[in-house]
């Protein structure tokens, strides 16, 4: 099979660069810009000097484009990395959240209902947040985004579902890796530097390792060429839906810094607790948001690890 990767220079593309590393199947990674010299390095550390750094140029946003890229190549999934992730910038950016977050994806979809290829789209946790709620939030449940991030990637959701195409929607949360920018990076750097730290923990949520939701992402890949070779004749995936992936367990934005503090041996700062608004942003984040995983654990057989041991492993990698 011939996979296509898009947003293949961020986070979670980066990710999927090594974990399909020896993959029989074959990845063509995509993206809007050229990847940057800090994070081939960290590809060429963390995955060997013969890892896959090549990027060929993709506008997802551009459904002609897509069109030709998936007849040229072959292609039988789209594993979308690709999206607007600035949350509060999101707010005054204007049209381009939208056409980013859910026309392109859409334009992903069509591509693949067209050949009967399958779309693996990542969403966020962003899609709740509206209501108050105190149990982890299930894949059914209605969303009610707190703002333009969340509303466009829920209306990509909605817009993937309407073109009838073979489609896993992942929602996840506070991602972090190796590469970009990330808050793991950000907090690294402020509490080896600064000699103290307010960080909020009045929200609660669920750290995600890049590597561990691309991970996923060949589970799920794996899964469907199975049952893609077993039903050539109608290419229904029996397993289209929408799923969550974090890591295991719950922290704050606090725990998590004291956390990531520790790991790093950056002692000497001290880390204080604090209250959103002592840090106010366009948008209002949600107080509880930890994703319900059971379903994609029953459904692909996936154990996921807890958040404090895929912390340190990423950290170990940055060190
Ligand atoms: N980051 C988080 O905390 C978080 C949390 C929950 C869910 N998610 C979701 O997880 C997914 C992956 O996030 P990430 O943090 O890995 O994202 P990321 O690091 O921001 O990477 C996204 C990549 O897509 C590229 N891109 C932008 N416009 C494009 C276009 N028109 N066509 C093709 N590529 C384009 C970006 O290029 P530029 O750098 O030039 O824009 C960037 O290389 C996203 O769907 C995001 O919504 C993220």
């Amino acid at each position: 099979m011939t996979i296509l990767v898009t947003g293949a220079n961020g986070q979670l593309g980066n990710e999927m660069r090594i974990i399909s590393k020896g993959s029989k199947d074959k990845y063509i990674f995509t993206d809007v810009v050229d990847a940057s010299e800090e994070s081939i390095a960290m590809l060429k550390k963390l995955a060997g000097d013969d890892i896959n750094i090549d990027t060929l140029h993709l506008d997802i946003t551009k459904l002609d484009a897509i069109r030709k890229m998936v007849s040229d190549n072959d292609i039988s999934v789209i594993v979308n990395c690709a999206a607007w992730t600035n949350v509060d910038a999101a707010e005054t950016a204007g049209d381009i959240v939208e056409t980013l977050n859910a026309s392109a994806p859409e334009n992903l979809a069509i591509a693949m209902k067209e050949v009967g290829g399958l779309l693996v789209h990542v969403s966020t946790d962003y899609v709740f947040g509206g209501d108050p709620y105190n149990t982890p939030c299930k894949e059914d449940q209605k969303g009610t985004p707190t703002g333009v991030y969340g509303l466009t990637k829920l209306h990509g959701e909605k817009k993937i579902k309407a073109t009838g195409c073979n489609y896993v929607i992942l929602r996840t949360a506070w991602l972090y890796s190796e590469f970009g920018k990330n808050f793991v990076k950000t907090m690294l750097n402020l509490t080896a530097t600064k000699p103290q730290l307010k960080v909020v923990f009045d929200q609660v949520g669920t750290p995600t390792y890049a590597l561990d939701l691309a991970n996923a992402i060949m589970t799920i890949i794996e899964d469907y060429k199975k049952e893609w070779n077993l039903r050539l004749g109608t290419r229904n995936y029996s397993k289209n839906g929408v799923y969550h992936f974090s890591n295991e367990g719950v922290c704050s934005w606090y725990d998590f810094t004291k956390m990531i503090a520790e790991i790093a041996g950056n002692t000497a700062c001290v880390i204080q607790p604090c209250h959103s608004d002592e840090f106010p942003s366009p948008v209002k984040r949600p107080a509880y948001s930890v994703l319900d995983k059971t379903k994609i654990k029953i459904d692909f057989d996936i154990t996921i690890p807890y958040w404090v041991d895929s912390l340190k492993k990423c950290i170990k990698s940055l060190q």
